[in-house]
């Protein structure tokens, strides 16, 4: 049975001031029927919660009198009131609202966040290397990809993309709703997400942007039709050919400042008529196209990380940083040399749907060849005007400085693993994401003698406007098969049983997250009740073994694709790494992140750790099957 997904049955949310999201019409029944269906998040036992976030900390804190204390604050906290009344409030809270915590998270987690999205929030992609060196490849590939993602807003908005379902569940299709014609906005404290999609009037354009130049390209014809490859070829064009100079000021840059910064620097701009008209242009439009311009040739080994920086950060202010709209949802990079991918702003959506419309978009480039159309007068794609004031271009010329300082401190390695995928795992039936998780651990506890707090991404697309929980993934269990790895009087048997463990109890908080039971985002809810109703913050959230909890040295991702291309973002503290996979079948495609100024992270030297980590635990099983045969 085919379950489909209609656009505009998405109904506006409650209690989601951040999305001005405009009136919906008409609501297809087979969607409201699927939408009203999920079950809504549940608030999980507060007892359970404490329980399990003991356990959690068990191998992060070695201090027993620091461990005694917290479990102290814990009883005091579950048995002096205050817990009872903050999980009423959060149960009233539920019942309220079609998702407790989905505003609180896109404001705590994005809106709230005052770091500069590129590199911090934004995740980036890098596709296979094309086959192209020149120009005319350059809009070849460009103009089809823009015909496949309009082929992919169709399949939205008609109603036929198929429901995606998670260990046999139909799965929460709303983020595919928000990442088309969507724009963060900054502001001075906090930022907004708009979502022109649901409004009466949609948006028939995208923004195209070449040479630090941006243009709207209107991408259907008046009979509503979407331009062919031919014809989007032909304004691309037009759109390279009328922005040849070189010397223009890289407008786009100031999206990539601090958000309090850019949130000034916004309202400077947009004090000018023609600016705001243009900066809305942009805020509007579908989506966004880089064309960019080719980057300093690296060689082949060193090609993947440095398109991952290019996703990430476009190379700095000589390159292709100016080259963006940071703010906007989803833009796809087409460098002249070949490179692509894409760069998204993470708050309205997660990674999989973004990965799942690139499949799309990179088989329907693979299917669709280039046929000559009648020629039909096209009129030419209109150039955005920015006046330059004194103060914008000061603006400008400060965000260049911060962007180049952010190039420079961002450590990018992209290991495409090519020994062994899923394959191995599965045919030692153990969890292919586990046991990559596994291997991480390793890795770490092989370079710093100490495993620390790790994050993975777990999705809680099962419940109605579900986004993401965290799987804990350094557990008591993760630690034994670690240290015994490095133990030389262990023997093999006991390492593949202490690795089976391990993968099992990471398979049980996977089940556990992902069915809405995790304790990241209940003990995120407590906390801010606690601000909401201006209580003093429970000791629970004050004392080290939190703080040591929340520190995620390890912030991981699986983001599978079928297409052979990694997501990659930065790490979430400033001594940590960020780590994406995309397991194959048989190659596992990892990108790993650091800052340049830690001196104890190396993004380089993980890599390694964790390609040594790999082979070592496939050698581990293989040998010890044999001996057991
Ligand atoms: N023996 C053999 N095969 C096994 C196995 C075992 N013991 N356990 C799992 N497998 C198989 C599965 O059947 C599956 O098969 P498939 O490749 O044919 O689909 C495959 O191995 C993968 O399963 P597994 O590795 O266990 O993980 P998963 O695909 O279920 O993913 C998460 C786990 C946590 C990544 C996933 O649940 C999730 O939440 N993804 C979203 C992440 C996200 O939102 N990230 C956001 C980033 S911005």
């Amino acid at each position: 049975m085919l379950r489909v997904f209609v656009r505009a049955a998405l109904r506006p949310r409650l209690m989601e001031p951040c999305r001005l999201l405009g009136p919906v019409t008409q609501i297809p029944e087979r969607s409201i029927v699927h939408q009203d269906g999920l079950p809504k998040l549940p608030i999980p036992p507060l007892k359970q919660t404490f329980e399990r976030y003991l356990a959690a900390l068990e191998p992060l804190i070695c201090d027993d009198e620091e461990m005694e204390h917290t479990r102290e604050h814990v009883e005091e906290f579950l048995k002096g009131g205050v817990g009872e009344r903050l999980q009423k409030s959060l149960e009233r809270r539920a019942r309220k609202t079609d998702n407790w915590l989905s505003e609180w998270w896109m404001q705590s987690a994005f809106l709230d966040c005052r770091m500069p999205v590129p590199v911090y929030t934004s995740p980036g992609v890098v596709l296979p290397r094309m086959h192209f060196q020149d120009r005319q490849g350059q809009m070849r590939f460009a103009a089809k990809l823009i015909a496949g993602v309009l082929e992919f807003k169709e399949l939205i908005d008609t109603g036929t993309l198929p429901i995606e379902y998670l260990s046999g569940k139909p799965l929460c299709m709303d983020q595919y709703n928000q990442i088309l014609s969507s724009c963060r906005i900054p502001g001075p404290k906090r930022d907004t997400v708009v979502n022109h999609a649901m409004g009466t009037t949609t948006p028939t354009h995208i923004t195209v942007v070449h040479n630090f130049q941006f243009f709207v390209l209107d991408v259907y014809n008046s009979d509503g039709t979407p331009l062919t490859v031919d014809q989007l070829h032909m304004q691309l064009e037009k759109i390279w050919n009328s922005s040849l100079q070189t010397n223009k000021e890289p407008i786009g840059i100031l999206t990539s400042q601090h958000r309090n910064t850019w949130g000034k620097a916004y309202n400077n701009l947009i004090k000018d008529k023609t600016n705001k008209e243009s900066v809305r242009s942009i805020q509007k439009s579908i989506f966004t196209v880089c064309l960019d311009a080719p980057m300093p040739r690296v060689s082949d080994e060193l090609y993947q990380s440095r398109v991952a920086a290019q996703m990430l950060h476009g190379g700095g202010a000589r390159w292709n940083s100016g080259n963006r709209w940071f703010d906007k949802t989803i833009q796809f990079i087409v460098g002249e040399d070949g490179t692509c991918g894409l760069v998204y702003e993470h708050a309205p959506a997660e990674g999989p749907p973004i990965v799942y419309l690139i499949d799309y978009v990179v088989n329907y480039i693979q299917r669709t060849e280039m046929v000559r159309s009648p020629m039909v007068p096209l009129p030419m794609p209109l150039k955005l005007r920015f006046n330059i004031t004194p103060e914008v271009k000061r603006d400008i010329e400060s965000a260049k400085q911060n962007m180049n300082i952010m190039v420079h401190d961002l450590d990018v390695k992209v290991l495409m693993f090519s020994h062994y995928g899923k394959n191995v795992p599965k045919q030692h039936k153990l969890s292919p994401d586990a046991y990559v998780q596994m291997a991480l651990q390793l890795a770490y506890f092989r370079m710093y003698n100490v495993c620390c707090s790790t994050y993975e991404s777990a999705s809680l697309r099962m419940f109605l406007y579900g986004r993401t929980d965290a799987i804990r993934a350094t557990t008591v269990d993760s630690f034994n098969f670690v240290q015994a790895m490095e133990d030389p009087a262990k023997q093999n048997t006991e390492k593949v049983a202490l690795l089976q463990k391990a993968v099992q109890k990471h398979k049980d908080l996977t089940y556990e997250a992902i069915h809405g039971q995790a304790i990241d985002r209940h003990l995120l809810g407590l906390r801010m009740l606690s601000i909401e109703e201006l209580t003093s913050m429970p000791t629970i959230f004050m004392d080290c073994a939190y703080a040591v909890a929340q520190h995620f040295n390890l912030n991981t991702s699986q983001v599978g694709a079928k297409t052979d291309c990694v997501m990659c973002f930065g790490p979430m503290v400033p001594d940590g790494y960020g780590v994406c996979y995309n397991p194959m079948e048989e190659h596992i495609n990892i990108a790993i992140t650091a800052f340049n100024s830690c001196e104890e992270t190396h993004a380089a030297k993980f890599s390694r750790a964790v390609e040594d980590a790999l082979l070592d635990m496939r050698a581990l099983l293989e040998d010890t099957a044999k001996t057991q045969q």
